[in-house]
């Protein structure tokens, strides 16, 4: 059995439960494994990436949920409509510390479950043109990212808590008090859910077909478990949708929350959600892995919340997610201005620092081959064109490091922020171990890594 718990409203969600996921034979396309790979090859090589969540929440700035966990209807979330004005936003600063923090790629939010969009959909009046923006967001940004030579990626939200024929279920915040049936239906009446899924299918093509070369959607999400309220592949029409989007743009990445684990092609990547470094696998259910996490604990902009991660934090999520041969996705709440906050800034530029030195042993590296044990404190990468095994340094050994089993496979040892020599001889007489000398005090860098040329 596999679950894939999402961190929602302060609870765990559990999206799914399907055992063999994504390992069946059904299929949705004809592509083979290896057009499957081809395709994703630059998202493989890249592994680090932006996610970006912005909208009206930002200005409640107190957790993109916050209509859900407010109960508000939609005159009380009005205001941020009103006064949605992001007189600061420029997308090209934003695309320069996403490139200069080493990320290859950027995911913004077109819509999130609020159901404002950031782009002028001819399909609804609720998004940025018909604010104080007065212009379609998301093509600026777009092009911004463009020019820093970044992919782009789109972020859409499968549930609208503003669309008139959104039915209420178990996560909506007009959600009845009671679970009974008969009172979701009366505040069901009059809702036409075949014309929200037009309504879904529309903006979709709106943005696969008006902005160029789309190198992700990120759709989320499913939650056929809420009690018989939730919403899953059927409700969405899974099935045609991704049809759809793959006639439209041949060369996406569409994530797996579409609630498609039946079919071996119904997902590119898996999406674990806030897990801990030591929670993530290599292999989920046949598919490569893309861990998306906040820089704090919400992903629209909080002003109180407070629990950043440190720099170290955010390095060991990194290097982890590449030791397994993921990728990580990290994620920026821009303020209602349009801004990246300080500290947003500041976590941005000490990865950008690191990765200047260290970008070497994550872009095109993956897991180690399993010959090679990492020593404790350590992680390991591996690049296998160059042939060169990254041993990244998560604690700073005093005394050396004994590399065990290594002896006879390595060539040269370095570090690699400064092509410094390091020595190494074997551990005792006859021993497959090698000691590695290092210096005493810890060069000036949060994670060093040691380049070894087998
Ligand atoms: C979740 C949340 C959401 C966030 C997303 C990112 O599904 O609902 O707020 O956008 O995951 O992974």
């Amino acid at each position: 059995m596999r679950f894939l718990r999402i961190l929602f409203a302060g609870g765990w969600l559990i999206l799914s439960s399907h055992s063999g996921a994504y390992a069946q034979q059904k299929k949705i396309g004809n592509e083979t494994p290896e057009q499957k790979q081809q395709r994703m090859a630059w998202w493989s090589n890249d592994r680090f990436g932006m996610f970006i969540h912005w909208g009206l929440y930002s200005q409640a700035a107190r957790h993109e949920w916050v209509k859900r966990w407010e109960r508000m209807n939609d005159t009380q979330y009005k205001p941020y409509f009103d006064m949605f004005d992001p007189d600061m936003y420029d997308p090209k600063a934003w695309a320069k510390m996403a490139k200069a923090a080493g990320m290859k790629y950027a995911v913004l939010t077109t819509k999130h479950h609020e159901g404002f969009c950031l782009f002028d959909s001819k399909y609804t009046d609720y998004k940025a043109t018909n604010t104080r923006a007065k212009r379609d967001l998301v093509r600026e940004w777009v092009a911004a990212f463009r020019a820093e030579g970044l992919k782009v990626g789109f972020y859409y939200s499968l549930l609208d808590w503003h669309h008139p024929d959104y039915t209420v279920d178990g996560l909506h915040p007009l959600q009845p008090a009671s679970e009974a049936d008969s009172d979701y239906a009366k505040l069901n009446k009059g809702r036409d859910w075949k014309k929200y899924r037009q309504y879904l299918r529309d903006q979709i093509t709106e943005l696969l077909t008006g902005y160029g070369k789309i190198d992700i959607l990120w759709l989320d999400f499913s939650y056929p478990n809420k009690n018989g309220h939730g919403k899953s592949h059927d409700d969405w029409g899974s099935v045609e949708l991704l049809k759809m989007i793959r006639k439209l743009q041949p060369g996406i990445l569409v994530d797996n929350r579409l609630d498609l684990e039946d079919y071996s092609d119904g997902a590119d990547f898996a999406t674990p959600e806030q897990v801990k470094p030591s929670e993530l696998q290599n292999n989920y259910g046949g598919l490569p892995f893309e861990t998306c996490q906040t820089f704090s604990g919400s992903w629209g902009y909080y002003r109180d919340e407070n629990s950043w991660k440190t720099n170290h934090e955010l390095l060991t999520l990194l290097i982890t997610s590449v030791s397994k041969s993921g990728n990580l996705i990290l994620n920026v709440g821009p303020t209602a201005r349009g801004v990246f906050d300080y500290r947003a800034q500041r976590a941005l530029d000490s990865i950008g620092i690191w990765m200047k030195w260290n970008s070497k042993a994550i872009y095109g590296c993956k897991e180690a081959p399993a010959e090679f044990s990492a020593p404790a404190g350590t992680l390991l990468t591996y690049h296998p064109a160059d042939r060169r095994l990254y041993v990244h340094l998560m604690t700073y050994p005093s005394g050396g490091l004994t590399l065990s089993g290594y002896k006879g496979k390595i060539k040269y040892a370095q570090f690699l922020h400064d092509a410094s020599e390091l020595k190494f001889s074997p551990a005792a007489e006859g021993s497959n171990d090698l000691l590695l000398k290092l210096p005493a005090q810890k060069p000036n860098i949060e994670v060093p890594v040691i380049e070894l040329v087998l």
